[in-house]
C-alpha cells in the first residue's frame, strides 16, 4: 500500500471516530458537571457551560489532527490484520481524550509551557538525581520532607525506582508490578504520590518514573486472568504448551539473567505452559503482537502521566517485540510501538518526555532517540568508557568512540550516568576498539579482572554480575566508591589511596557535569558510600548482586556537614565537592545543550573538549591517570580561542604561554577572562 493510501485510510477512520470521540468527551463533560466523576477538567471561572471545556476539546482536536497520520500509519502497519483492529484503535483514541480531559490544570498548564519552551530539558540547570524511596526516607510521604536536600544539593531532575504495587516476594527491586495504579502499601499511597509531584513541581524538581511496559509481574491481574484460563488475558502473554516454539527461538535468543534460569522460557504448572520471562521467571513479557496489549498499557501509561509525572523511564526498550529467527532485540517494531506511545501522549499529555533505557550496542542505542521516539536515553557507552579510562588511564577509546557516536539530534539529549541501579556492562563497538588496537574481547576480560580488583594493582572493589561459564561474559556490580578505590583505601587506612579515589569520583562528575546531556547522580554516591555487602541476608536479594550497590541512606552523614572539628571527614569532602561541582555547572551557560567538540591534547590520559552554546565557549580537560600530565599552553588558546582563562572549579586563573600543569585526575573547566 503506498503512503498516499494509508493517508486516505487515516482520514476516512478519523472521519468515523471523531464523532464517537466527540460523544465520549461530552458525556464526561456531561458527567463531571453532574458530580458523577470527579473532575479537575473545570478552567472557566465564571462556570459558563462548556466554553473552557470546548477550549479544552479544541486543544487536543488539534493535537489529534497533528499527530494522527503518523499514529495511524504505525498502528494500521502493525496492526491491520487483526481481528479487532478497529475496536482498539477506538479504544486508544478515546483514552487519549479522556485522559486530557481529566489531566490536572496544573499539568496542563506545564504542558502548554513546555510546548512553547521545547528545549527545557537542555538547560545547564537541569541535574538529575536517583533514589529507591524506601533506602531513601522509607515511604513517599517522608521524602517529601527532603525536598530542601535535593534543592542543596542542586537537582532539578529526580527519578524515583519502581514504587507500584508489586508481587510478594522477589520483585526485581520493583520491576515486577503487579498494579500500575496503586503504589507499594509500604511506600505511601497513589495520593502521597500525587502529594509529592506536587511539592516537586512547586520546587521546580521534575517527577521522573519507570514505565515498566515490556514485561508484568506473575501476580498481576492480567497474568491471574491468564492463570484462570480467560482466553483475552492468555493472548496477552507469550504462552506455548511444549517446547517446539521456544526451542526455535531459543537459537537465535540472548540470555539476560543466566544465573536466574537457562534459557527465556519458564514452566508455568498450574497453565502447563511455557511463558516467555526474558528477566526474571515471575516477570512475563507481554506480546505486543496483540493491539489490546497496545490498548492497555496506554490506558497504564496515562494514568501514570496524570498523576504528574514529567518524564517517564521506558524500561527494557529493546525487548518489546519478538520475531522468530531473530535475537529479539532492538526489531523495528519495538521502535514503531514506542513511536506510537510517543504520538499518544504528544496528544494526550504533550509535556511528557520519554527516556530510554536500552543498555545495548551503542549503534542500537541511538536509534530510539529521536522527538518522536525517546527524547531523551541513558548514555551507557559514555558510562562504560570513563570506567574503562579510569582503569587504562588512556582515553584513547573514549576519544575514538565519542568522536563518531556523541552528536545527537537537536530536539533530544543524553543522560550522563555514572552508575545506576544496574550493573556495568562494557558496551563498547568491538570495531571502536579494533580501531585503535584493542582486541574487544580480551578488553573485557582485562576490565572484568581490574574491576572485581582481581587484576594486579587494581584499586577497584566491583563483584561480578550474571557471570556465564559459557560464554564468559559477565558484568560488574559496586558503588561507584567502591569502584574508584574508595573502599579498599579505607580498608587498608591509606590517606594516599584516600586521596586519589576521591579525585577520581570528582573527575567522573566533572565529565557528566559538563559534557553535554542531563548529568544524572545515583543518590548515595554525594556522600561515596561503599558496598553494601548485608544484601546476602535477604533471600529474596541474595542471588542478585546489584545489591550491593543498593545501600541505605545514612542520615546520621548529614550531621557530619555541620561538624566543624571535622574538616577532614571524607564525606563531607565528597558531599561539599560534588555540589560545589553542581553548582558551578548550574552558573555556566555554555553547558546548556548537547555541543562538544573534542579537540587533541596530544596526551593519551587527558580527555580535552570544547563546549559551545550561543556564543559561550567553555574548554574541559581530564586527566585520568594518577600522575601529573602536562598540556601545551597552545593546545587550549586554539581551542578556547583565548590567552587567559579561569578554572570554574579551582577558581585559578591560567595564560596559555606557558604549558599547563594538570595535577592526578584533576579536571578543569576553562573559560576566557
Ligand atoms: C531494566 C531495569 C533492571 C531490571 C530489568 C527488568 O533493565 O533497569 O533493573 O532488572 O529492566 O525489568
Ligand atoms: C541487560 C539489559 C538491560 C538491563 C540489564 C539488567 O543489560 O539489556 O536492559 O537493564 O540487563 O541487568
Amino acid at each position: 500500500m503506498t503512503e498516499q493510501e494509508v493517508a486516505a485510510r487515516a482520514q476516512l477512520t478519523l472521519d468515523r471516530l471523531r464523532p464517537r470521540l466527540k460523544q465520549a468527551w461530552e458525556n464526561a463533560q456531561a458527567s463531571a458537571q453532574s458530580g458523577a466523576v470527579e473532575s479537575t477538567g473545570k478552567t472557566d471561572p465564571e462556570g459558563r457551560p462548556g466554553v473552557c471545556a470546548d477550549q479544552l476539546w479544541c486543544e487536543f482536536e488539534r493535537r489529534l489532527e497533528e499527530h494522527w497520520g503518523p499514529l495511524f500509519a504505525i498502528l494500521y502497519h502493525l496492526y491491520h490484520d487483526r481481528y479487532d483492529f478497529f475496536y482498539h484503535l477506538e479504544q486508544i483514541l478515546t483514552t487519549a481524550a479522556l485522559s486530557w480531559f481529566e489531566r490536572d490544570e496544573a499539568l496542563r498548564d506545564n504542558d502548554r509551557a513546555r510546548i512553547n519552551n521545547p528545549d527545557w530539558f537542555k538547560s545547564e540547570q537541569i541535574v538529575g538525581g536517583a533514589l529507591y524511596v524506601d533506602l531513601f526516607s522509607e515511604n513517599l510521604s517522608r521524602l517529601r520532607q527532603h525536598v530542601g536536600y535535593f534543592k542543596d544539593l542542586g537537582l532539578t531532575y529526580l527519578h524515583l525506582m519502581p514504587l507500584f504495587a508489586v508481587r510478594p516476594g522477589n520483585n526485581d527491586g520493583g520491576y515486577a508490578i503487579s498494579n500500575y495504579r496503586s503504589v507499594n502499601p509500604g511506600l505511601g499511597t497513589v495520593n502521597d504520590l500525587r502529594l509529592l509531584a506536587q511539592d516537586l513541581r512547586e520546587a521546580g524538581i521534575v517527577l521522573v518514573l519507570d514505565f515498566v511496559f515490556n514485561h508484568t509481574a506473575d501476580d498481576h491481574d492480567w497474568a491471574k486472568q491468564a492463570q484462570a484460563g480467560n482466553f483475552e488475558h492468555r493472548e496477552f502473554y507469550y504462552l506455548f504448551p511444549d517446547r517446539t516454539e521456544p526451542d526455535k527461538y531459543e537459537r537465535t535468543l540472548r540470555e539476560i539473567f543466566p544465573t536466574v534460569r537457562r534459557g527465556n522460557f519458564t514452566w508455568h504448572d498450574g497453565m502447563r505452559h511455557w511463558v516467555w520471562t526474558t528477566f526474571n521467571s515471575f516477570q512475563w513479557d507481554l506480546n505486543y503482537s496483540n493491539p489490546g496489549v497496545f490498548r492497555a498499557m496506554l490506558e497504564e501509561m496515562l494514568y501514570i502521566a496524570n498523576m504528574g509525572v514529567d518524564v517517564l523511564r521506558l524500561d527494557a526498550v529493546a525487548f518489546i517485540w519478538k520475531q522468530m529467527g531473530t535475537g529479539c532485540e532492538n526489531l523495528d517494531e519495538a521502535h514503531l510501538l514506542i513511536r506510537a506511545f510517543n504520538r499518544l501522549a504528544k496528544i494526550a499529555a504533550p509535556g511528557l518526555l520519554f527516556k530510554s533505557e536500552a543498555i545495548v550496542h551503542p549503534d542500537e542505542v541511538v536509534k530510539y532517540i529521536d522527538q518522536n521516539e525517546c527524547q531523551i536515553s541513558y548514555n551507557p557507552t559514555l558510562m562504560a568508557l570513563l570506567w574503562e579510562s579510569l582503569a587504562t588511564r588512556k582515553t584513547d577509546l573514549l576519544v575514538q568512540t565519542l568522536g563518531h557516536r556523541f552528536r545527537l539530534p537537536a530536539e533530544t539529549a543524553w543522560v550522563n550516568y555514572l552508575r545506576c541501579h544496574d550493573d556495568i556492562g562494557w558496551t563498547f563497538d568491538d570495531n571502536d576498539a579494533a580501531a585503535i588496537g584493542i582486541n574487544a574481547y580480551n578488553h573485557r576480560q582485562f576490565l572484568n579482572q581490574f574491576y572485581t580488583g582481581q587484576f594486579e594493582g587494581s584499586f577497584a572493589r566491583g563483584v561480578p554480575f550474571q557471570e556465564n561459564v559459557e560464554t564468559g561474559d559477565m558484568r560488574i556490580s559496586g558503588t561507584m566508591a567502591s569502584l574508584a578505590g574508595l573502599e579498599q583505601a579505607i580498608d587498608e587506612d591509606d590517606e594516599q589511596k584516600k586521596e586519589l579515589a576521591i579525585r577520581r569520583m570528582m573527575l567522573l562528575h566533572g565529565v557528566t557535569l559538563s559534557i553535554g546531556g542531563i548529568p544524572l547522580l545515583y543518590l548515595g554516591e554525594e556522600w561515596g558510600m561503599l558496598n553494601d555487602y548485608d544484601f546476602v541476608k535477604d533471600p529474596a536479594k541474595a542471588g542478585d548482586s546489584r545489591w550491593i550497590h543498593r545501600p541505605k541512606m545514612k542520615w546520621e552523614y548529614l550531621d557530619e556537614l555541620n561538624d566543624e572539628l571535622n574538616d577532614a571527614s571524607i564525606r563531607k569532602r565528597i558531599y561539599l565537592s560534588l555540589r560545589h561541582l553542581i553548582h558551578q555547572r548550574k552558573s555556566t551557560p555554555a553547558l546548556a545543550g548537547q555541543e562538544m567538540e573534542l579537540f587533541n591534547t596530544s596526551n593519551r590520559s587527558v580527555l580535552g573538549y570544547v563546549r559551545i552554546h550561543d556564543g559561550d565557549r567553555l574548554v574541559v580537560l581530564a586527566n585520568f591517570s594518577e600522575t601529573t600530565q602536562v598540556i601545551a599552553g597552545n593546545k587550549v588558546r586554539t581551542a578556547g580561542l583565548g590567552r587567559f582563562f579561569e578554572d570554574a572549579i579551582e577558581k585559578t586563573t591560567i595564560g596559555t604561554s606557558e604549558p599547563l600543569t594538570l595535577a592526578p585526575y584533576q579536571i578543569c573547566w576553562l573559560s576566557r577572562v
